[in-house]
């Protein structure tokens, strides 16, 4: 009998290269934007002790509570594979005394994140998310920079119909009265709630709060806007700020009494993007967490943070048929024509070649200048070289741009030069 083949676990997926363009697209959209805004990278460890999420996303979270990959390593030391990214950032603050930098410390991560839920479209067991974090800032125009810098990263990818929902959580002390209340009012129509939401009224009772099934909607509405409604005067000032800011922009947005968001380690302003017409898929979320700094060990510290769902902004590029360029395969390809021009083309292939320029070429095979073309545009390069024997009599090379499909005609030395300089003003990295 043979053996059957194996297959990927469920919930992980292989990211093959017919996608890669769309990854490249959206890595180098995040970046610009956010280098732009002040932001530096760090690269986190995929994994860090349990311990870590159990006091910054909490113990009776769902990610906590039911998601993460936890296992005992060899020298039994409890690991979980990071379901997200903000604690390991928050850790890596402490513990390499970034607060005694000028503040505020601004950090973007991107990687693959692990949680065991139920695999469907657009969720997965490892998945990818880009974040940023920003310590050390605690004003109301802050955390609108922030939701600016997000919706110019959507809106540069070519997103349509995006919208941002907005809440607040005020501070842990008015969030407890909301728990309060919230818990009495579950308490006495429990039987009517939907089964997760018995155990949340329980454990974390501002959870039922964004339950999306009808009955425990119901319950809810009964709620009113307990958030708000328990808000202390400062933190209902503060987030009256926010809003004006938002309004002074004129960034549209919705406000969502009902947006809790699954973690616990959130403070004050919260956000969450979706599309107009799909808003059961979130696209990124995130908010103010200020006191998970002093929560992990270090002195009082406001913080923000938001982290996006690569995949699911795939998708909805996909889904939206947003257009983008095509990753070129090389930056120059050789087109020859004749015997004699192969070893001027191999000539030229070796010079490009040790300027570091990736060249592609069909040299060695027979072929037309149209076929040779073709292939150029196939594989998106921007800039294609002629060499035929006229271009060998006349010591000239013809330069020709894969895009206008304009040429021209440069006299040998000068082709390395110039086709740098094309690429430049193309703005292809070289
Ligand atoms: P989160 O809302 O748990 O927040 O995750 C952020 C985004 O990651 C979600 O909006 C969604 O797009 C994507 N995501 C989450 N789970 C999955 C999954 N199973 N499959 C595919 N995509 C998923 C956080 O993780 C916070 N750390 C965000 C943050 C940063 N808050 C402050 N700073």
């Amino acid at each position: 009998m043979p053996e059957k083949n194996i297959q990927a676990a469920r919930g992980v997926k292989d990211i093959l290269p017919e996608e890669q363009k769309y990854w490249f697209w959206v890595e180098r959209t995040w970046q610009e934007v956010v280098h732009a805004s002040g932001f530096e990278r760090i690269i986190l460890p995929t994994f860090e002790p349990t311990e870590l999420f159990k006091r910054s996303v909490g113990e009776f979270t769902d990610i906590v509570s039911k998601q993460m990959y936890t296992f005992k390593d060899l020298g039994n030391n409890s690991i979980t594979l990071r379901p997200e990214g903000t604690a390991g950032t928050v850790r890596a603050y402490l513990e390499h005394g970034m607060r005694t930098l000028p503040q505020p410390v601004k950090l973007y991560y991107w990687g693959p994140m692990y949680r065991y839920e139920r695999p469907q479209a657009g969720r997965f067991r490892e998945f990818y998310q880009v974040g940023l974090e920003m310590f050390g800032d605690d004003t109301p125009m802050a955390d609108v920079s922030m939701i600016q810098s997000i919706l110019r990263f959507y809106k540069k990818l070519g997103l349509s119909d995006i919208v941002v929902k907005v809440n607040t959580l005020g501070t842990v002390r008015s969030r407890t009265k909301a728990m309060a209340t919230l818990s009495k009012m579950l308490g006495k129509n429990k039987k009517n709630l939907c089964e997760d939401c018995k155990i949340r009224a329980k454990k974390n009772p501002l959870r039922v709060l964004d339950c999306k099934t009808i009955k425990c909607q119901e319950i809810i509405a009964e709620a009113g806007n307990i958030l708000m409604d328990s808000l202390d005067k400062e933190s209902k000032r503060r987030f009256t700020k926010v809003l004006e800011h938002m309004d002074e922009l004129k960034l549209e947005y919705e406000l969502d009494p009902g947006l809790v968001r699954g973690l616990d380690y959130y403070t004050h302003t919260v956000f969450e993007i979706v599309i107009r017409g799909n808003e059961e898929t979130v696209l990124g979320g995130g908010g103010r967490y200020d006191d998970l700094v002093k929560t992990l060990g270090g002195p009082s510290t406001p913080a923000i943070g938001f982290a996006v769902g690569v995949e699911r902004v795939i998708n909805t590029m996909k889904a939206q048929s947003v257009t983008i360029p095509e990753i070129p395969k090389a930056d120059v390809f050789i087109v020859q024509l004749g015997n004699r021009a192969k070893d001027k083309a191999q000539n030229v292939m070796t010079k490009l070649e040790e300027e570091d320029l990736k060249v592609a070429s069909l040299i060695g095979k027979k072929g037309s200048i149209q076929g040779q073309l073709k292939l150029a545009s196939q594989l998106h390069v921007p800039l294609a070289i002629i060499i035929g024997d006229q271009e060998i009599h006349d010591k000239n090379i013809i330069l020709r741009d894969m895009q206008d499909r304009s040429q021209e005609t440069v006299i040998d030395r000068k082709i390395v030069a110039m086709v740098k300089q094309k690429l430049e003003e193309k703005k292809i990295e070289v």
